[in-house]
Protein backbone atom coordinates (compact mmCIF):
# COMPACT_ATOMS: atom_id res chain seq x y z
CA UNK A 1 0.00 0.00 0.00
CA UNK A 2 1.28 3.06 -0.86
CA UNK A 3 1.30 6.34 1.62
CA UNK A 4 -1.59 8.68 0.66
CA UNK A 5 -1.90 12.56 0.90
CA UNK A 6 -4.27 15.31 1.05
CA UNK A 7 -2.91 17.89 -0.93
CA UNK A 8 -5.70 20.21 -1.97
CA UNK A 9 -9.09 21.14 -0.20
CA UNK A 10 -12.34 23.33 -0.99
CA UNK A 11 -16.04 23.57 0.34
CA UNK A 12 -19.26 26.14 -0.70
CA UNK A 13 -20.86 28.10 1.96
CA UNK A 14 -23.20 25.33 3.68
CA UNK A 15 -27.00 26.63 4.14
CA UNK A 16 -29.94 27.56 2.48
CA UNK A 17 -28.21 28.18 -1.28
CA UNK A 18 -31.22 28.96 -3.50
CA UNK A 19 -29.10 30.25 -5.75
CA UNK A 20 -26.13 27.87 -6.87
CA UNK A 21 -27.22 24.44 -8.59
CA UNK A 22 -25.99 20.99 -8.05
CA UNK A 23 -23.96 21.59 -10.62
CA UNK A 24 -22.19 24.85 -9.70
CA UNK A 25 -21.91 23.83 -5.52
CA UNK A 26 -19.82 20.77 -7.44
CA UNK A 27 -18.31 22.82 -9.50
CA UNK A 28 -17.09 25.88 -6.68
CA UNK A 29 -15.90 23.40 -4.29
CA UNK A 30 -13.90 21.39 -7.12
CA UNK A 31 -12.45 24.20 -8.42
CA UNK A 32 -11.45 25.47 -4.82
CA UNK A 33 -9.59 22.56 -3.95
CA UNK A 34 -7.93 21.94 -7.31
CA UNK A 35 -6.53 25.75 -6.81
CA UNK A 36 -5.38 24.77 -3.52
CA UNK A 37 -3.46 21.59 -4.49
CA UNK A 38 -1.56 23.18 -7.63
CA UNK A 39 -2.76 20.61 -9.90
CA UNK A 40 -3.87 20.62 -13.13
CA UNK A 41 -6.84 18.97 -15.58
CA UNK A 42 -4.40 16.63 -17.20
CA UNK A 43 -2.98 15.81 -13.78
CA UNK A 44 -6.12 13.80 -12.53
CA UNK A 45 -6.53 10.21 -13.06
CA UNK A 46 -9.95 10.02 -11.13
CA UNK A 47 -12.86 11.30 -10.02
CA UNK A 48 -15.22 10.08 -6.96
CA UNK A 49 -18.02 12.16 -5.71
CA UNK A 50 -20.37 10.59 -2.84
CA UNK A 51 -24.07 11.90 -3.50
CA UNK A 52 -27.17 10.04 -1.45
CA UNK A 53 -29.83 11.27 -3.30
CA UNK A 54 -29.84 13.89 -5.83
CA UNK A 55 -32.01 12.16 -8.04
CA UNK A 56 -34.84 12.57 -5.28
CA UNK A 57 -33.83 15.97 -4.49
CA UNK A 58 -33.38 17.72 -7.75
CA UNK A 59 -34.46 15.17 -9.91
CA UNK A 60 -30.49 14.38 -11.43
CA UNK A 61 -29.11 11.22 -11.39
CA UNK A 62 -25.82 10.51 -12.96
CA UNK A 63 -23.67 12.20 -10.58
CA UNK A 64 -20.43 11.04 -11.89
CA UNK A 65 -20.46 12.17 -15.03
CA UNK A 66 -22.09 15.64 -13.74
CA UNK A 67 -19.26 16.25 -11.70
CA UNK A 68 -16.90 15.66 -14.80
CA UNK A 69 -18.67 18.02 -17.04
CA UNK A 70 -19.14 20.83 -13.85
CA UNK A 71 -15.20 20.42 -13.43
CA UNK A 72 -14.21 21.94 -17.31
CA UNK A 73 -12.32 18.83 -18.09
CA UNK A 74 -14.59 16.81 -20.04
CA UNK A 75 -12.63 17.13 -23.01
CA UNK A 76 -10.27 15.03 -20.58
CA UNK A 77 -12.56 12.23 -20.49
CA UNK A 78 -11.70 11.58 -17.09
CA UNK A 79 -13.45 8.51 -15.19
CA UNK A 80 -16.12 9.56 -12.89
CA UNK A 81 -17.72 7.82 -10.29
CA UNK A 82 -20.62 8.47 -8.25
CA UNK A 83 -20.80 7.05 -4.69
CA UNK A 84 -23.83 5.94 -2.05
CA UNK A 85 -24.05 5.19 1.41
CA UNK A 86 -26.62 7.40 2.48
CA UNK A 87 -25.33 10.10 4.69
CA UNK A 88 -21.98 8.28 4.30
CA UNK A 89 -21.48 8.99 0.77
CA UNK A 90 -18.74 11.52 1.20
CA UNK A 91 -16.45 9.21 3.28
CA UNK A 92 -17.11 6.48 1.33
CA UNK A 93 -16.09 8.24 -1.63
CA UNK A 94 -13.11 9.42 0.16
CA UNK A 95 -12.53 5.58 0.48
CA UNK A 96 -12.69 4.69 -2.60
CA UNK A 97 -10.20 7.51 -3.84
CA UNK A 98 -7.77 6.33 -1.29
CA UNK A 99 -7.86 3.31 -1.78
CA UNK A 100 -7.44 3.87 -5.80
CA UNK A 101 -4.00 5.44 -5.05
CA UNK A 102 -2.73 3.26 -2.13
CA UNK A 103 -3.08 0.13 -4.57
CA UNK A 104 -1.22 2.27 -7.13
CA UNK A 105 -3.90 2.64 -9.59
CA UNK A 106 -4.12 6.19 -9.21
CA UNK A 107 -1.60 8.93 -8.45
CA UNK A 108 -4.27 11.95 -8.52
CA UNK A 109 -7.70 11.71 -7.36
CA UNK A 110 -10.12 14.23 -6.92
CA UNK A 111 -12.85 13.82 -4.36
CA UNK A 112 -16.24 15.42 -4.08
CA UNK A 113 -19.47 15.14 -2.11
CA UNK A 114 -22.99 16.90 -2.66
CA UNK A 115 -26.40 17.58 -2.20
CA UNK A 116 -28.95 20.39 -2.57
CA UNK A 117 -31.98 19.57 -0.11
CA UNK A 118 -33.24 22.37 0.07
CA UNK A 119 -35.76 23.31 -3.17
CA UNK A 120 -37.46 19.68 -1.79
CA UNK A 121 -38.97 21.17 1.06
CA UNK A 122 -39.05 19.99 4.71
CA UNK A 123 -41.87 17.13 4.19
CA UNK A 124 -40.06 15.80 0.81
CA UNK A 125 -36.65 16.02 2.41
CA UNK A 126 -37.61 13.75 5.56
CA UNK A 127 -38.97 11.33 3.27
CA UNK A 128 -35.86 11.00 1.23
CA UNK A 129 -34.26 10.58 3.94
CA UNK A 130 -36.24 8.07 5.50
CA UNK A 131 -35.36 5.91 2.60
CA UNK A 132 -31.82 5.61 3.93
CA UNK A 133 -33.86 3.37 6.81
CA UNK A 134 -35.06 0.01 6.04
CA UNK A 135 -38.30 0.67 4.16
CA UNK A 136 -39.97 -2.80 5.16
CA UNK A 137 -39.72 -2.35 8.84
CA UNK A 138 -39.08 1.07 9.51
CA UNK A 139 -40.11 4.01 6.96
CA UNK A 140 -43.17 1.83 5.65
CA UNK A 141 -44.40 2.34 8.86
CA UNK A 142 -43.28 5.93 9.36
CA UNK A 143 -40.55 6.05 11.38
CA UNK A 144 -38.26 9.06 10.27
CA UNK A 145 -34.19 9.72 11.27
CA UNK A 146 -34.90 12.00 14.19
CA UNK A 147 -38.12 9.35 15.46
CA UNK A 148 -35.15 6.44 14.99
CA UNK A 149 -32.63 8.70 16.81
CA UNK A 150 -34.91 9.55 19.69
CA UNK A 151 -35.33 5.60 20.33
CA UNK A 152 -31.48 5.77 20.56
CA UNK A 153 -31.70 8.34 23.12
CA UNK A 154 -34.15 7.06 25.11
CA UNK A 155 -32.48 3.47 25.61
CA UNK A 156 -29.47 5.14 25.86
CA UNK A 157 -30.74 7.52 29.48
CA UNK A 158 -32.75 4.77 30.31
CA UNK A 159 -29.28 2.42 30.45
CA UNK A 160 -26.64 4.70 31.41
CA UNK A 161 -28.55 7.83 33.40
CA UNK A 162 -28.12 10.56 30.03
CA UNK A 163 -29.89 13.09 30.61
CA UNK A 164 -32.23 15.82 28.35
CA UNK A 165 -29.29 18.63 29.46
CA UNK A 166 -26.61 16.42 28.36
CA UNK A 167 -27.52 16.22 25.02
CA UNK A 168 -28.66 19.84 24.30
CA UNK A 169 -24.80 20.32 26.04
CA UNK A 170 -23.80 18.54 22.68
CA UNK A 171 -25.91 21.03 20.56
CA UNK A 172 -24.46 24.27 22.84
CA UNK A 173 -20.96 23.14 22.14
CA UNK A 174 -21.01 22.95 18.45
CA UNK A 175 -23.15 25.94 17.78
CA UNK A 176 -19.96 28.13 19.67
CA UNK A 177 -17.11 25.70 17.79
CA UNK A 178 -19.70 26.87 14.42
CA UNK A 179 -19.17 31.10 15.12
CA UNK A 180 -15.66 30.73 13.96
CA UNK A 181 -16.13 28.61 10.80
CA UNK A 182 -17.21 30.66 8.36
CA UNK A 183 -18.76 28.06 6.02
CA UNK A 184 -21.33 26.96 8.53
CA UNK A 185 -24.92 27.14 8.23
CA UNK A 186 -25.63 28.42 11.65
CA UNK A 187 -22.92 30.63 12.77
CA UNK A 188 -24.47 31.58 15.95
CA UNK A 189 -24.65 30.25 19.95
CA UNK A 190 -27.55 28.62 21.17
CA UNK A 191 -28.02 28.48 25.25
CA UNK A 192 -28.57 25.59 27.27
CA UNK A 193 -32.05 27.49 27.60
CA UNK A 194 -32.65 27.50 24.15
CA UNK A 195 -32.03 23.68 23.27
CA UNK A 196 -33.96 22.25 26.39
CA UNK A 197 -36.91 24.80 25.21
CA UNK A 198 -36.75 24.35 21.78
CA UNK A 199 -39.85 22.96 19.65
CA UNK A 200 -40.06 18.91 20.25
CA UNK A 201 -38.86 16.72 17.31
CA UNK A 202 -38.93 13.23 18.64
CA UNK A 203 -38.73 13.34 22.14
CA UNK A 204 -35.77 13.42 23.72
CA UNK A 205 -34.92 15.57 20.78
CA UNK A 206 -36.12 18.71 19.51
CA UNK A 207 -35.31 21.42 16.98
CA UNK A 208 -31.85 21.89 18.36
CA UNK A 209 -30.55 18.55 18.94
CA UNK A 210 -31.00 18.08 15.24
CA UNK A 211 -28.74 18.70 12.08
CA UNK A 212 -30.85 20.91 9.60
CA UNK A 213 -31.13 20.41 6.36
CA UNK A 214 -28.57 21.42 4.01
CA UNK A 215 -27.37 22.84 0.15
CA UNK A 216 -23.75 22.32 0.21
CA UNK A 217 -20.47 21.03 -1.59
CA UNK A 218 -16.90 19.81 -0.60
CA UNK A 219 -13.93 18.70 -2.39
CA UNK A 220 -10.28 17.21 -1.48
CA UNK A 221 -7.78 16.21 -3.64
CA UNK A 222 -5.31 12.96 -3.01
CA UNK A 223 -1.74 12.01 -4.46
CA UNK A 224 0.24 9.90 -3.46
CA UNK A 225 2.50 11.19 -0.94
CA UNK A 226 5.74 10.90 -2.33
CA UNK A 227 4.81 13.36 -5.77
CA UNK A 228 2.82 15.16 -2.97
CA UNK A 229 6.05 17.70 -3.36
CA UNK A 230 5.67 18.06 -7.29
CA UNK A 231 2.38 19.93 -6.21
CA UNK A 232 1.90 21.80 -3.54
CA UNK A 233 3.85 23.71 -0.92
CA UNK A 234 1.23 23.56 2.18
CA UNK A 235 1.98 21.41 5.31
CA UNK A 236 1.44 17.67 4.24
CA UNK A 237 -1.26 15.95 6.03
CA UNK A 238 -1.55 12.03 5.14
CA UNK A 239 -4.37 9.48 5.39
CA UNK A 240 -2.81 6.78 7.86
CA UNK A 241 -6.29 4.66 8.58
CA UNK A 242 -8.77 4.20 6.84
CA UNK A 243 -11.76 1.67 8.07
CA UNK A 244 -15.23 0.44 6.82
CA UNK A 245 -17.64 -1.45 8.21
CA UNK A 246 -21.86 -2.16 8.14
CA UNK A 247 -24.72 -3.36 10.28
CA UNK A 248 -28.09 -4.11 9.68
CA UNK A 249 -30.42 -1.23 8.09
CA UNK A 250 -33.12 -1.57 10.89
CA UNK A 251 -32.80 -0.64 14.47
CA UNK A 252 -34.58 -3.32 15.88
CA UNK A 253 -32.19 -6.34 14.78
CA UNK A 254 -29.15 -4.96 16.42
CA UNK A 255 -28.18 -6.70 19.43
CA UNK A 256 -27.93 -3.25 21.53
CA UNK A 257 -28.97 -0.10 20.08
CA UNK A 258 -26.56 2.55 21.83
CA UNK A 259 -24.03 0.97 20.53
CA UNK A 260 -23.21 1.48 16.84
CA UNK A 261 -21.50 -1.51 15.79
CA UNK A 262 -20.47 -0.28 12.57
CA UNK A 263 -18.54 2.58 13.93
CA UNK A 264 -16.74 0.12 16.97
CA UNK A 265 -15.65 -2.25 13.83
CA UNK A 266 -14.44 0.60 11.47
CA UNK A 267 -12.84 2.41 14.13
CA UNK A 268 -10.95 -1.06 15.27
CA UNK A 269 -9.71 -1.35 11.30
CA UNK A 270 -8.55 2.37 11.24
CA UNK A 271 -6.80 2.41 14.12
CA UNK A 272 -5.48 -1.15 13.92
CA UNK A 273 -4.32 0.24 10.05
CA UNK A 274 -2.31 3.72 11.18
CA UNK A 275 -0.97 1.47 14.50
CA UNK A 276 -2.64 4.03 16.79
CA UNK A 277 -5.49 3.93 19.78
CA UNK A 278 -8.46 6.48 20.25
CA UNK A 279 -6.27 8.23 23.27
CA UNK A 280 -3.52 9.11 20.80
CA UNK A 281 -5.87 11.30 18.45
CA UNK A 282 -5.91 15.24 19.30
CA UNK A 283 -8.95 15.73 17.28
CA UNK A 284 -12.13 14.59 15.69
CA UNK A 285 -15.33 15.19 13.43
CA UNK A 286 -17.66 12.93 14.02
CA UNK A 287 -21.19 12.60 12.82
CA UNK A 288 -23.49 14.46 15.06
CA UNK A 289 -26.99 14.17 13.07
CA UNK A 290 -28.51 14.47 16.07
CA UNK A 291 -26.71 15.04 19.56
CA UNK A 292 -27.44 11.54 20.77
CA UNK A 293 -25.31 10.29 17.66
CA UNK A 294 -22.42 12.44 19.24
CA UNK A 295 -22.43 10.74 22.54
CA UNK A 296 -22.72 7.12 21.19
CA UNK A 297 -19.77 8.00 18.65
CA UNK A 298 -17.51 9.30 21.42
CA UNK A 299 -17.94 5.90 23.13
CA UNK A 300 -17.99 3.73 20.08
CA UNK A 301 -14.91 4.97 18.80
CA UNK A 302 -13.27 4.24 21.88
CA UNK A 303 -12.68 7.89 23.87
CA UNK A 304 -14.41 7.80 26.81
CA UNK A 305 -16.44 3.92 28.10
CA UNK A 306 -19.68 2.79 27.07
CA UNK A 307 -22.44 4.84 29.02
CA UNK A 308 -19.87 7.84 29.64
CA UNK A 309 -20.67 10.38 26.45
CA UNK A 310 -23.37 12.46 28.71
CA UNK A 311 -20.91 12.66 31.39
CA UNK A 312 -17.89 13.29 29.02
CA UNK A 313 -19.86 16.12 27.52
CA UNK A 314 -20.17 17.74 31.15
CA UNK A 315 -16.78 17.44 32.38
CA UNK A 316 -16.03 19.36 29.05
CA UNK A 317 -13.98 16.74 27.20
CA UNK A 318 -15.10 17.13 24.11
CA UNK A 319 -14.73 21.01 24.10
CA UNK A 320 -12.06 22.53 21.98
CA UNK A 321 -9.17 23.14 24.60
CA UNK A 322 -10.47 19.68 25.91
CA UNK A 323 -9.09 16.19 25.83
CA UNK A 324 -10.30 15.47 22.71
CA UNK A 325 -11.95 18.37 20.90
CA UNK A 326 -14.94 17.05 18.98
CA UNK A 327 -16.60 18.77 16.06
CA UNK A 328 -14.32 21.90 15.95
CA UNK A 329 -16.22 22.66 12.75
CA UNK A 330 -19.40 23.16 14.49
CA UNK A 331 -19.53 19.58 13.22
CA UNK A 332 -23.30 18.60 11.86
CA UNK A 333 -25.39 20.33 13.96
CA UNK A 334 -24.22 23.76 13.45
CA UNK A 335 -21.95 23.56 10.12
CA UNK A 336 -25.29 21.84 8.01
CA UNK A 337 -25.23 18.55 6.78
CA UNK A 338 -25.52 18.39 2.88
CA UNK A 339 -25.78 14.26 3.54
CA UNK A 340 -23.51 13.56 0.32
CA UNK A 341 -20.73 16.20 1.30
CA UNK A 342 -20.61 15.53 4.73
CA UNK A 343 -17.86 13.32 4.74
CA UNK A 344 -15.52 14.67 2.78
CA UNK A 345 -16.08 18.17 4.32
CA UNK A 346 -15.11 16.33 7.85
CA UNK A 347 -11.66 15.68 5.70
CA UNK A 348 -11.43 19.48 5.13
CA UNK A 349 -11.99 20.17 8.55
CA UNK A 350 -9.48 17.53 9.81
CA UNK A 351 -7.00 18.76 6.95
CA UNK A 352 -7.03 22.68 7.99
CA UNK A 353 -6.42 21.86 11.68
CA UNK A 354 -3.73 19.50 10.82
CA UNK A 355 -1.82 22.26 9.02
CA UNK A 356 -2.51 25.01 11.56
CA UNK A 357 -4.91 26.90 9.17
CA UNK A 358 -7.75 26.46 11.53
CA UNK A 359 -7.70 30.56 12.77
CA UNK A 360 -10.18 30.99 15.71
CA UNK A 361 -11.00 27.24 16.14
CA UNK A 362 -7.19 25.83 15.76
CA UNK A 363 -6.70 22.94 18.63
CA UNK A 364 -3.20 23.83 19.69
CA UNK A 365 -0.78 21.03 18.47
CA UNK A 366 -2.65 18.53 16.71
CA UNK A 367 -0.50 15.95 14.77
CA UNK A 368 -3.53 12.82 14.85
CA UNK A 369 -6.77 13.59 13.32
CA UNK A 370 -9.93 11.37 12.99
CA UNK A 371 -13.04 11.43 10.70
CA UNK A 372 -16.09 9.61 11.64
CA UNK A 373 -18.99 9.53 8.70
CA UNK A 374 -21.77 7.23 9.40
CA UNK A 375 -25.04 6.60 6.75
CA UNK A 376 -28.28 6.13 8.03
CA UNK A 377 -28.98 4.99 12.03
CA UNK A 378 -25.47 3.27 11.96
CA UNK A 379 -25.56 0.91 9.18
CA UNK A 380 -22.59 1.97 7.21
CA UNK A 381 -19.53 3.73 9.16
CA UNK A 382 -16.72 5.34 7.65
CA UNK A 383 -13.84 6.23 9.56
CA UNK A 384 -10.33 8.03 8.66
CA UNK A 385 -7.39 8.77 10.29
CA UNK A 386 -4.63 11.56 9.31
CA UNK A 387 -1.46 12.91 10.72
CA UNK A 388 0.42 16.17 10.00
CA UNK A 389 3.57 15.21 8.44
CA UNK A 390 6.31 17.28 9.28
CA UNK A 391 9.02 18.03 6.33
N1 LIG B 1 -30.79 23.60 13.84
C1 LIG B 1 -30.91 24.93 14.06
N2 LIG B 1 -31.89 25.68 13.50
C2 LIG B 1 -32.75 25.06 12.68
C3 LIG B 1 -32.67 23.69 12.40
C4 LIG B 1 -31.67 22.97 13.04
N3 LIG B 1 -31.56 21.66 12.84
N4 LIG B 1 -33.66 23.35 11.55
C5 LIG B 1 -34.34 24.50 11.31
N5 LIG B 1 -33.78 25.51 11.98
C6 LIG B 1 -34.28 26.89 12.03
C7 LIG B 1 -34.56 27.42 10.62
O1 LIG B 1 -33.49 28.18 10.13
C8 LIG B 1 -35.77 28.31 10.88
O2 LIG B 1 -35.32 29.54 11.42
P1 LIG B 1 -36.01 30.91 10.96
O3 LIG B 1 -37.48 30.77 11.36
O4 LIG B 1 -35.26 31.95 11.72
O5 LIG B 1 -35.82 30.96 9.49
C9 LIG B 1 -36.53 27.59 12.00
O6 LIG B 1 -35.54 26.82 12.70
C10 LIG B 1 -37.63 26.68 11.50
O7 LIG B 1 -37.11 25.95 10.42
P2 LIG B 1 -37.97 24.92 9.57
O8 LIG B 1 -37.18 24.65 8.32
O9 LIG B 1 -39.38 25.38 9.46
O10 LIG B 1 -37.89 23.64 10.48
P3 LIG B 1 -38.58 22.27 10.20
O11 LIG B 1 -39.47 22.03 11.36
O12 LIG B 1 -39.12 22.16 8.83
O13 LIG B 1 -37.34 21.25 10.26
C11 LIG B 1 -36.10 19.64 11.48
C12 LIG B 1 -36.60 21.07 11.43
C13 LIG B 1 -35.24 19.48 12.71
C14 LIG B 1 -37.25 18.66 11.52
C15 LIG B 1 -35.23 19.39 10.19
O14 LIG B 1 -34.15 20.28 10.19
C16 LIG B 1 -34.74 17.96 10.13
O15 LIG B 1 -35.46 17.07 9.69
N6 LIG B 1 -33.49 17.70 10.53
C17 LIG B 1 -32.95 16.35 10.50
C18 LIG B 1 -32.34 16.06 9.17
C19 LIG B 1 -31.93 14.61 9.06
O16 LIG B 1 -32.66 13.71 9.43
N7 LIG B 1 -30.74 14.34 8.49
C20 LIG B 1 -30.26 13.01 8.31
C21 LIG B 1 -29.71 12.51 9.57
S1 LIG B 1 -29.40 10.77 9.57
Amino acid sequence: MRDVAIIGIGLTKFGELWEQSLRQLTAEAGAKAILDSGIEGKDIDAMYVGSMSAGRFVGQEHVGALVADASGFSHLHIPSTRVEGACASGGLAIREGYLSIASGINDVVVVGGVEKMMDVGGGAATETLATAADQEWESFFGATFPGLYAMIAIRHMHEYGTTKEQLAQVAVKNHKNGVNNPYAQYQSEVSLKQVMDASPVAYPLGLLDCSPVTDGAAAVVLCAADKARKFTDHPLVNIIGSGQASDTLALHARRDITTLDATVYAAKKAFSQANLAANDMNLAEVHDCFTIAEICAIEDIGFVEKGKGGRAIDDCITTIDGQIPVNTSGGLKSKGHPVGATGVAQIVEITQQLRGDAGKRQVKNARYGLAHNLGGSGATCVIHIMEAVSQ
